[in-house]
């Protein structure tokens, strides 16, 4: 079973020691467009305490050992409040990768975007970073992408229902 919530100041800890360390090099640099060893204090709050308006972040845990284990996580940010253009990024540890997580992170996603008034998602991924590439066209949604200097811009118009 596979749980989404929204994240909380207390997930620093999970967040950093169940999902950011276990990230292998490939996933790190995908996310991170290059190695990164840890999350500051800062990030850590940054990434945790958000205000579900501006900046709007989902876990994804699994039953693990008695307690929940946190496996992804998928957040957007908007320019501003108002804005109806938001940046999305998702992450699945390695583990957990291709079982259908990142695809529930994004849906969740869409749908507290579509009721906040965001019309468009856009993400930056490298060109190699063909899983991603197929989560947002797997949305079924009107999707627009550019490249340069090995760096795929996409965006994902959320104004329309899948086709
Ligand atoms: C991109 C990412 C979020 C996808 O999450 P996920 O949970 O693996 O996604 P899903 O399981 O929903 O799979 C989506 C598609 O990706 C592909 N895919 C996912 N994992 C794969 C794997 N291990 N091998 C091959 N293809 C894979 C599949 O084609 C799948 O489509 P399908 O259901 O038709 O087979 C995850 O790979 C990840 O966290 N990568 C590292 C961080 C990153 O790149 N983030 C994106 C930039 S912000």
């Amino acid at each position: 079973m596979i749980y989404l919530r929204a994240i909380h100041p207390s997930d620093r800890k999970s967040l950093r020691e169940e999902l950011f360390f276990k990230l292998s090099p490939e996933s790190l640099r995908n996310r991170f467009f290059g190695l990164k060893l840890d999350l500051t204090p800062g990030e850590l709050s940054y990434f945790t305490d958000v205000d579900f308006l501006h900046h709007v972040a989902l876990v994804a845990e699994v039953d693990c050992c008695a307690h929940r284990r946190l496996v992804g996580v998928g957040r957007f940010v908007r320019g501003n409040r108002k804005s109806e253009h938001a940046e999305v990024a998702i992450t699945v540890i390695d583990d957990f990768q291709g079982m259908g997580i990142g695809s529930l992170l994004l849906q969740q996603l869409i749908d507290c975007a579509r009721q906040l008034g965001v019309v468009q998602f856009e993400g930056s991924m490298l060109a190699q970073n063909s899983r991603m590439a197929k989560l947002l066209h797997k949305t079924r949604l009107p999707c627009r992408s550019s490249r340069e200097s090995g760096v795929v811009s996409m965006s994902l118009d959320l104004r329309r229902q899948a086709a």
